[in-house]
């Protein structure tokens, strides 16, 4: 049928929906979906239960109600030391996914350009493919991810308006360092770019690393959006609840832009968000990155004694293996005989490169519980 625009026509890769698809029909492990299912925190549940009871079931503000916009500064303030002003700097969204895209619908026109670091997350190019912004691409290297800080500033042309920065990063697991950051900061403020930041797994980082949202080095909070999210901190992908934070010049238009497509994030789910920000202590997030670091701990222990070398994550909560001694042609038969072999689904690296890459990789999502994460290992030493 001739009826699809061709914004949607130009967004064909779902390399991650065909391996879920494929996992199904060989009853396997499905590792190539960033779906935690871990359980959440009970207060959240409780909170959202009393929110609908309580009735609080209609629109809110568009941008949040007053008191998660004001737990979401404290927090702001707390771990990633930035000032918000929660009446006009902090819009709450339909998730990170709506926080960005209502970003980039608000402050970039069709023609704009952003640079992308590339592995990517595929959201992050489709959001800007769809709105018609040109995706430039700067490689991370492997195993350490690094970027050539020259190599990025030779692709700004009149066109470029900002930097996604996604720290810690899916799929690479990358945590930007300061150096890095501040080596940004001032390709931004020479080249006047807008930074957009990916920060949903800022509680996920390991080894004693810190998370560093790029708005805190300076000169760089009037120029930054901070995205990001309570899905994967209160593992509750499916409540639909994020944020944008940044300048009340910025986020006015955005507000707007989210208010169109969204209206408001889900009211009751909002206060149960609210409530759990303010009342569960620094263990809870501690207990988190800690049990995610024990699951990266298993599954790359696993991946190096079969000789799919892991890319030791630095944060967030996948891992990228090299396939090399896998026979195929490509990522994607690759990750197919992964699956045959083991019953262990995962996503082909090409997924996460625009125009060849990735071929000798794939990604393995380790947000899972302990009895899938031993049984998945289990049946990767097949590949012995
Ligand atoms: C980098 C990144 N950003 C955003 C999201 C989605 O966040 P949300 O559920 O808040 O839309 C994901 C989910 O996999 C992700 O990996």
């Amino acid at each position: 049928m001739g009826y699809t625009s061709d914004r949607i026509k130009a967004l064909t890769r779902s390399e991650i929906r065909i391996m879920s698809v494929e996992c199904e029909k060989a009853g396997g492990i499905n590792l190539s979906q960033g779906v935690c299912d871990l359980p959440l925190p009970p207060v959240l549940a409780q909170e959202a239960k009393a929110g609908i009871d309580n009735g609080q079931n209609h629109y809110t503000r568009f941008d949040g109600t007053e008191e998660l916009r004001r737990a979401i500064a404290g927090k702001l303030a707390h771990y990633n030391q930035i000032t918000v002003n929660p009446e006009t700097g902090v819009v709450v969204t339909a998730g990170a996914t709506g926080a960005f895209y209502s970003a980039c619908l608000a402050l970039l026109n069709p023609g704009d350009e952003v640079i992308l670091f590339e592995p990517f997350y595929g959201y992050h190019e489709y959001t800007l493919l769809a709105l018609g912004v040109v995706p430039l691409y700067a490689r991370l290297s492997p195993p350490g991810w690094y970027f050539d800080p020259e190599a990025v500033e030779h692709l700004i042309t009149p066109r470029t308006r900002g930097i996604l920065v996604n720290t810690p990063a899916n799929p690479s697991g990358k945590v930007f360092t300061l150096y890095e950051l501040r080596q940004l900061s001032d390709i931004c403020t020479r080249h006047n770019l807008l930074m957009f930041t990916d920060e949903i797994y800022e509680y996920i980082v390991y080894d004693g690393r810190v998370h560093l949202s790029p708005a805190a080095v300076d000169g760089m909070e009037s120029r930054t959006v901070i995205v990001s999210g309570y899905s994967k901190t209160f593992s509750i992908t499916g409540w639909r609840i994020g944020y944008c934070a940044c300048s009340e010049e910025l986020a006015a238009p955005i507000g707007c832009a989210s208010d169109l497509v969204y209206v408001c994030a889900p009211s009751p789910l909002q206060e149960g968000v609210s409530k759990a920000i303010l009342a569960l202590p620094d263990s809870y997030y501690e207990n988190l990155r800690a049990g995610y670091e024990r699951r990266r701990n298993l599954v790359c222990k696993a991946l190096a004694e079969v000789g799919l070398t892991p890319c030791t994550p630095q944060g967030a909560y996948y891992v990228l293996a090299d396939v090399s001694r896998i026979p195929g042609q490509n990522s994607k038969e690759k990750a197919m005989a992964i699956l045959q072999r083991t019953g262990v689904a995962t996503v082909p690296g090409e997924a996460f490169y625009h125009n060849g890459g990735g071929d000798n990789l794939v990604r393995l999502c380790y947000a899972k519980s302990d009895d899938i994460l031993y049984e998945a290992c289990e049946r990767l030493q097949k590949l012995r």
